[in-house]
């Protein structure tokens, strides 16, 4: 059977919530190098020490990485064995020295992007939902390829990893946009609005439409019908920001404007979880070797980062603590 992919998208939009047992945060954000294996690692452990039961897959089958956090060499036991559909998920946990916390390894050697289908990706999504978890966090590579922002999409609570720079921030948008699109394409597909709303957008002139809060406020106007789909389907999608690697005070405050860049001009809620310091000892920690499989921890940032996942679970927004920094 053939999958429509954005039907496919669409399709967790509406009904994923009424079935889920575990909520699935993706973790993305464009640029290489952000921190969002650094980041998921650290939420899962914090998640774990709020007595949940937490579950990370490295779903980074171009880069995967996730073990070289927990101090695991590489594995044979990694998602690649899913894919070729020789393996359940729950064969392929491996639990780690934290408490209610297990992985599932990535590895980038016997699998690539370009091998994994979006059928496949689906299956994933059908099967992650059925694991034993309150949690599922799952570690996304860099770039905006399709296929990392349909995982992106398909997640309960998309989360991006930013770094206060400009380059990382501009390429943060461009992601933040491309999963936008494709989301507002698969709504458009369903409504049968496809070649309706590209005709819309390459005259936008014509319309006096300039942007695509524009275009969307237009299409709403067509019917009451469209109106209600398009607010239904688009006024749920909200991201988590989390910067990275701060250092200061005036780049811990980058957090809100990109966050009203997501709200004024791409037309999405956003909420910015919090903020990571830059570790200066993380790199030494991470080169040790290690003898055995061992979770290396950030010490310096670890209440950071509880408090980011305890803002995530409950849509708060992060209250500033300058005073470290003073
Ligand atoms: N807050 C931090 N403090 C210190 N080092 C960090 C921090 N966040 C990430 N790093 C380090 O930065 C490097 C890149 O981080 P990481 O691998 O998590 O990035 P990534 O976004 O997952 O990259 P990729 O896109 O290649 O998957 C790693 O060496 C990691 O240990
Ligand atoms: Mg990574």
């Amino acid at each position: 059977m053939e999958i429509n992919s954005e039907n496919a998208v669409q399709t967790r939009q509406n009904t994923g919530s009424e079935n889920r047992k575990a909520e699935i945060w993706a973790i993305g954000g464009g640029k290489g190098g952000t921190g969002k294996t650094f980041v998921v690692c650290q939420l899962a452990t914090s998640l774990a020490a709020m007595g949940k039961r937490v579950i990370l897959i490295d779903t980074d089958l171009g880069g995967a990485n996730v073990h070289t956090f927990f101090g695991i060499k590489s594995t044979e036991k990694s998602i690649s064995r899913f894919f070729e559909k020789k393996d359940r998920l729950e064969d392929l946990l491996i639990s780690t020295n934290i408490d209610r916390l297990s992985i599932i390894c990535g590895n980038s050697s016997t699998i690539s992007p370009s091998n994994v289908n979006y059928a496949q990706k689906v299956r994933l999504f059908n099967h992650i939902r059925t694991l034993p978890a309150d949690y599922i966090l799952l570690d996304l590579g860099g770039g905006t390829n399709i296929d990392t922002i349909d995982i992106f999409l398909l997640a309960d609570k998309p989360i991006v990893v930013a770094l206060p720079e400009i380059t990382a921030i501009e390429n943060l948008y461009q992601f933040i946009k491309s999963a936008y699109f494709r989301k507002l394409k698969a709504i458009l597909g369903d409504l049968n609005l496809k070649d309706r709303s590209k005709e819309i957008w390459q005259n936008r002139d014509q319309y006096g439409i300039h942007n695509i809060i524009e275009l969307i406020e237009y299409l709403k106007t067509l019917s009451p019908e469209v109106e209600k789909s398009l607010e239904a389907n688009l006024s749920d999608f909200s991201i988590n920001i989390v910067l990275n690697k701060v250092r200061n005070v005036r780049e811990l405050q980058e957090g809100f404007s990109i966050r009203s860049v997501c709200i004024k001009y791409i037309g999405i809620n956003a909420l910015y979880a919090g903020y990571i310091e830059y570790d200066f000892q993380f790199w030494r920690n991470l080169s040790l070797i290690h003898s055995a499989p061992r979770f290396i921890v950030s010490h310096s940032t670890e209440n950071e980062v509880y408090k980011i996942a305890g803002n995530i679970i409950s849509g708060d927004q992060m209250k500033i603590d300058t005073l470290k920094f003073l």
